[in-house]
């Protein structure tokens, strides 16, 4: 099967809705809130889909969605999922990979994210990437759960030095 990952636009709003009633069981966001996604300019959502990128299929396979912030090098990994039907081959850690290589080259030096203290699949996948717990969120789901903020460095220390960062 060929997968690809390409970027969002507007024409994958219906799927990607689909796609989130499908991917989470609570915490979704409405149609709303995705279009604003796919239209905000400091947004990036990468989905996968079977098939070639010029064919614009009724199911999304996954997506992620970076937020950026002007002025500042660290981006928030703020939604990923992958389709029930499509999990544990491998396209989580494909997407997450495809994520940071987009954050990389608009120059992030940091991505965070949240995660739910109970989603042990995610949080093995982050750990097994590099992510670290950064900060305990405390009530932070709504049905109460807590959380950890994560975050990685996306470059190493000497280069984020040279930029003056240090
Ligand atoms: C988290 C999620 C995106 C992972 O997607 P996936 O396609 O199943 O991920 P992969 O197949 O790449 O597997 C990732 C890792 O988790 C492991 N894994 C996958 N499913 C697992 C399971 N059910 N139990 C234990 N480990 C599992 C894999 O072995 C793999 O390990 P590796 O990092 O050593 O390679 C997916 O489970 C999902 O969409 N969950 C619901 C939404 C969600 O929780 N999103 C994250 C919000 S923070």
């Amino acid at each position: 099967m060929t997968v690809t990952l390409r970027q969002a636009s507007g024409y994958d709003l219906d799927a990607l809705y689909r796609l989130e009633q499908v991917a989470f069981s609570g915490d979704r966001f409405s149609r709303r809130q995705l279009w604003h996604l796919l239209n905000r300019a400091h947004a990036l959502t990468l989905v996968a889909q079977r098939g070639h990128r010029d064919e614009r299929p009724v199911a999304l396979l996954g997506y992620g969605t970076l937020l950026f912030r002007r002025g500042s090098r660290r981006a928030r990994l703020y939604s990923f999922c992958v389709h029930p039907e499509g999990r544990g081959s491998g396209l989580g850690r494909q997407l997450l990979e495809a994520l940071e290589d987009e954050a990389r080259a608009r120059e992030t030096e940091v991505l965070g994210l949240e995660v739910r203290v109970d989603n042990a699949v995610a949080l093995g996948l982050y750990r097994r990437m590099g992510f670290c717990p950064e900060r305990w969120l405390s009530d932070y789901y709504e049905d109460g759960c807590a959380g950890w903020q994560m975050a990685k460095p996306l470059v190493a220390f000497e280069e984020a030095a040279s930029r003056g960062e240090g």
